[in-house]
């Protein structure tokens, strides 16, 4: 099976990419056995953090793994590279399943300087035909061939890699708090995103994020989505139409911060989040599975 590409992307900042980034590749790789990478693609490096923790984050070893250290050497360059000199094979995962890699290609803050670097030498986001981004889609196709998925974690506002990552991937998930001004930011990225032509996929899926489950968040999603909400929700078929009784689907609330991203020790997944948060992800990766990867329960 070539492994699929699943991009968490939104221009708005805080609304949940790292944290659905982290959540998803968690349960694939504990709950389905999935081969899972994530790539990190945000200077800020919160996923790198969460992934490999302060220790490796800063050694040597990780150093030269780093995205943009990747992009400017010729490692990529060769007929079979080796993938361990540009991700780290096992990241901090849950201790369910140490026989299946969640790796990490991480990236550190020096990725802003690169960008600035390429703008110089390329121009502003004309990255198209130029050698980081064969070099990235080459890193693409490599792990589809050795990972079930890919997750590829965005930073906020715009990045030079932005259009590359839209291409190619299988799956858009956009999280995006239900509220009127969260909503709006979601018809600015939706510009965007029209206005760059996916190539791998037209999937694309708003996921309700960071909800109080006990409140009448379902209420505001139902109005949001009588005002013609852009991207269409997971769980939603039709996003013009309004239901009565409709069972929206996102993942609420953290009633705690998942203990598994600051544990020394790893614990279980079922450790991790509390039940409700759980059942939330499983509902989300079980929609993800049936769309694209023909998995049904
Ligand atoms: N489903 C959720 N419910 C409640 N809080 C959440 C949820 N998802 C994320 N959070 C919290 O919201 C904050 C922002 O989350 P996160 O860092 O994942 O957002 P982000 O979109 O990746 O941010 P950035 O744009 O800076 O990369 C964090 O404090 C996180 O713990
Ligand atoms: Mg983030």
């Amino acid at each position: 099976m070539s492994g699929k590409i699943i991009s968490i992307c939104n221009r708005k900042g805080g609304v949940g990419k790292t944290t659905t980034t982290i959540a998803l590749a968690q349960a694939f790789q504990t709950q389905d056995g999935y081969k899972t990478v994530v790539i990190d693609t945000d200077p800020q490096g919160t996923a790198s953090h969460a992934l490999l923790g302060d220790e490796l984050l800063f050694s040597k070893e990780i150093e030269s793994k780093f995205l943009h250290r990747t992009l400017e050497s010729s490692t990529l360059d060769k007929k079979s590279p080796d993938l361990t000199l540009v991700l780290r094979r096992m990241a901090r995962a849950p201790s369910d399943r140490p026989d299946v890699p969640l790796s990490i290609v991480p990236i550190s803050p020096d990725f802003w300087e690169y960008e600035r670097r390429l703008r110089r030498k390329y121009g502003p986001i004309r990255l198209g035909n130029t050698k980081p981004v064969h070099r990235f889609r080459k890193l693409l196709r490599l792990l589809r061939a050795e990972y079930d998925v890919i997750l590829i974690d965005t930073p906020p506002g715009m990045f030079e890699l932005f259009e590359t990552v839209i291409r190619n991937s299988d799956a858009i998930i956009v999280p995006c708090v239900p509220d009127p001004l969260s909503a709006w930011g979601m018809q600015v990225f939706k510009d965007a995103l029209d206005a760059t032509p996916i190539r791998e996929s037209n999937y694309i899926r708003t996921l309700w994020t960071q909800f109080d489950p006990a409140s009448n968040w379902m209420d505001n999603v139902d109005h949001l989505l009588a005002k013609n909400f852009p991207i269409t929700p997971f769980g939603i078929k039709d996003s013009n139409t309004v239901g009565e009784q409709r069972q929206h689907v996102g993942i609420g609330q953290y009633v705690k911060v998942p203990i598994g991203i600051q544990a020394i020790e790893p614990v279980s997944w079922n450790q991790m989040y509390p039940s409700s948060v759980k059942t939330d992800i499983l509902k989300v990766c079980e929609l993800i599975k049936a769309d694209i990867f023909g998995v049904t329960p």
